[in-house]
């Protein structure tokens, strides 16, 4: 975890933690490690707010942390998102090499459009953006509901860490 050494690296200014964050425990650890704050993004991909439609939802409810992979097939860059019978495509030694951005994009900017259209339809060559932490994301909740319990947990998980310094 290279979060200390950013943190020191640009000390005066403040640092959010981002990247595998999904519960209090790991959000009162990046604050432990000096972070002002955390930054979150797959957490929310699932949340009833959310923009993606319901087969989309269920792909990530489905999901655990095995079922991701990095790859560059629809943006070009490194990207996490759900294996699935396009990634395994992209990647097989037989497949032609991803382009760089933007030029993967273009080049796929049609099945994108397609299989955001029909997501119920397209879930086995649908692009699921999301990190490790979708293993975690098993219910479908109220962002209110969601930040709370982090909240909660993270006041939790500093209270224990504060146990530690109690002495009889
Ligand atoms: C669907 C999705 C789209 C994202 N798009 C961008 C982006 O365009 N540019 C960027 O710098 N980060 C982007 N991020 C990264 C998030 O801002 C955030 O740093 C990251 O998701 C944190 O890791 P986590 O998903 O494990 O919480 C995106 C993340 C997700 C899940």
């Amino acid at each position: 975890m290279l979060w200390p050494q950013v943190i020191d690296e640009v000390a005066p200014i403040p640092v959010l933690a981002a990247g595998g964050i999904g519960n209090g425990r790991q959000m009162a650890a990046a604050l432990a490690m000096g972070a002002a704050g955390v930054w979150t993004g797959s957490l929310w991909l699932a949340v009833e707010e959310a923009a993606a439609s319901p087969a989309q939802i269920d792909s990530y409810m489905k999901a655990t942390s095995r079922d991701t992979v990095r790859s560059r097939s629809w943006t070009g860059k490194p990207c996490r998102m759900l294996r699935n019978d396009w990634t395994e495509a992209w990647d097989r030694a037989d497949s032609p090499d991803t382009l760089g951005m933007p030029l993967q994009m273009m080049a796929v900017r049609e099945a994108m459009v397609r299989s955001n259209r029909y997501p119920e339809k397209s879930q086995a060559v649908a692009f699921n953006p999301v990190g490790q932490i979708v293993g975690t994301m098993n219910k479908v909740k109220r962002s209110a509901d969601v930040l709370l319990g982090m909240v909660e947990e993270c006041v939790e998980a500093i209270e224990r860490g504060n146990s530690f310094l109690e002495v009889e």
